[in-house]
């Protein structure tokens, strides 16, 4: 089986559906349930004894060793982080603990374990931890894209702590031999991600005709990838990735975030024409801009592509298209996320405009 940290989290539970829905191996999921995550993310699986949810810490090392030793898992994948970069310039102090010191913790109970496999047992294990783009910094508009041998360079709380992580995953492989697979992602969007990030955000703010808040400009660049293409790169990267190694993934689909939002309104435009504003656009807001706001990202996903053959199934097209109708039809999903904790976030991030 394997142990899956952050698993109710909007990666984390997308990668778990797909997996379980294509395999019958079992999976361990361990997760603190912050305001990231959520079990109704995990409701299709009520009542399936291949999914077992564990409420915890991933620095908690005594109840990690404990599912280790009695699970015996032959991966972990580790997605548990603190991840909005918004939040982490309020308070950076959760992302030290959780992103930098939690995982310090995971890797010395998942050492341990290891040390004490057989050698059959310990050839076949992985380590596979979930990284972001965001480690690499912010490219100038005619920079190449960020490859798997571009200097670290992170700009805030949130990408310098997982940077800190990645660190740590690449030094426990060198130097103790743990085999681990490091994947660093570019912007993911799609079904059950919180409406804190940019297009689950525009999407319930349009559906309630509230402002569309853009920092700065809005020609900040993302490069965005549908998240059940992150998902089957990184069942990939498990089944085939060379130990020690770190894969880039991404969709080449960069847009400025103006690009994005009005794709999304044009969207809603046509499935949502009873929304209390239309056209969607008229929502638009400039507001002030992220400190340290990085500038553009964009990932060269040829490793991947040719070592491992993996491809993205969905066009941004078709993978924003699937999302606003998602959104459309899990109203109650976004009710339940939206309550008293993102009511107190939104009046402190938004606090100086009236979104
Ligand atoms: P998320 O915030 O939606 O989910 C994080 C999950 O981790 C939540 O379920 C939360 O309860 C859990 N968690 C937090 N702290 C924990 C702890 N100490 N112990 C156990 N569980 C804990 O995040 P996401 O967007 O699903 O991101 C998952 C991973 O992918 C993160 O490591 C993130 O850095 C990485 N990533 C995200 C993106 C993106 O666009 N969202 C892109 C690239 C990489
Ligand atoms: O690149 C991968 C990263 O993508 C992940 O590692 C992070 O976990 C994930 O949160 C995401 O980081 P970003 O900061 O790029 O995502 P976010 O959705 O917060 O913002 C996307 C862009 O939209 C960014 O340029 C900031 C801008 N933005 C965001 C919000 C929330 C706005 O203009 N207005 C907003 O209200």
């Amino acid at each position: 089986m394997l142990l899956v940290t952050g698993g109710a989290g909007f990666i984390g539970a997308n990668f778990i559906l797909d997996w379980l829905a294509a395999s019958d191996e079992a999976i361990v999921n361990l997760d603190k349930l912050t305001y990231a995550g959520n079990l109704e993310n995990l409701r299709p699986l009520d009542g399936d004894a291949r999914h077992v949810f564990v409420q915890g810490d991933i620095g908690d090392r005594t109840l990690v060793d404990a599912l280790l030793q009695r699970y015996r898992p032959r991966a972990v994948i580790n997605f548990a982080a603190e991840s909005h970069v918004d939040r982490s310039i309020h308070g950076p102090a959760e992302f030290i603990q959780t992103n930098v010191v939690g995982t310090f913790n995971l890797l010395e109970s998942v050492r341990a374990h290891w040390a004490g496999l057989p050698a059959d047992a310990q050839a076949a294990f992985r380590f596979l931890h979930i990284s972001t783009d965001e480690v690499y910094g912010s490219l100038g508009p005619t920079d190449p894209p960020f490859s798997e041998t571009t200097a670290y360079a992170p700009n805030s709380p949130y990408s310098a702590s997982k940077a800190a992580s990645d660190h740590l995953v690449r030094a426990y492989h060198h130097t103790y031999g743990l085999p681990v697979l490091t994947t660093n992602c570019s912007n993911n969007y799609g079904p059950l991600q919180f409406p804190e990030k940019l297009i689950p955000l525009v999407i319930h703010n349009a559906l309630a005709g509230k402002p569309l808040p853009i920092y700065g400009d809005g020609s900040n660049v993302r490069d965005w990838l549908y998240v059940g293409d992150h998902c089957s790169a990184i069942r990939r990267v498990l089944e085939a990735g060379r130990v020690g190694e770190t894969y880039n993934i991404g969709g080449r689909n960069e847009k400025t975030n103006l690009e994005v939002v009005h794709t999304l309104c044009a969207i809603l435009d046509e499935l949502h024409p009873g929304s209390p504003v239309t056209p969607h656009a008229s929502l638009i807001a400039f507001v002030k801009d992220r400190p340290g706001h990085d500038r553009r990202y964009a990932i060269d996903a040829t490793k991947i592509e040719r070592e491992l053959g993996w491809t993205p199934g969905e066009t941004f097209e078709t993978g924003i298209r699937r999302t606003v109708a998602w959104y459309l039809a899990n109203a109650d999903w976004v009710n339940h996320v939206t309550s008293g904790e993102y009511r107190r976030w939104v009046s402190q991030n938004y606090a100086d405009t009236s979104v």
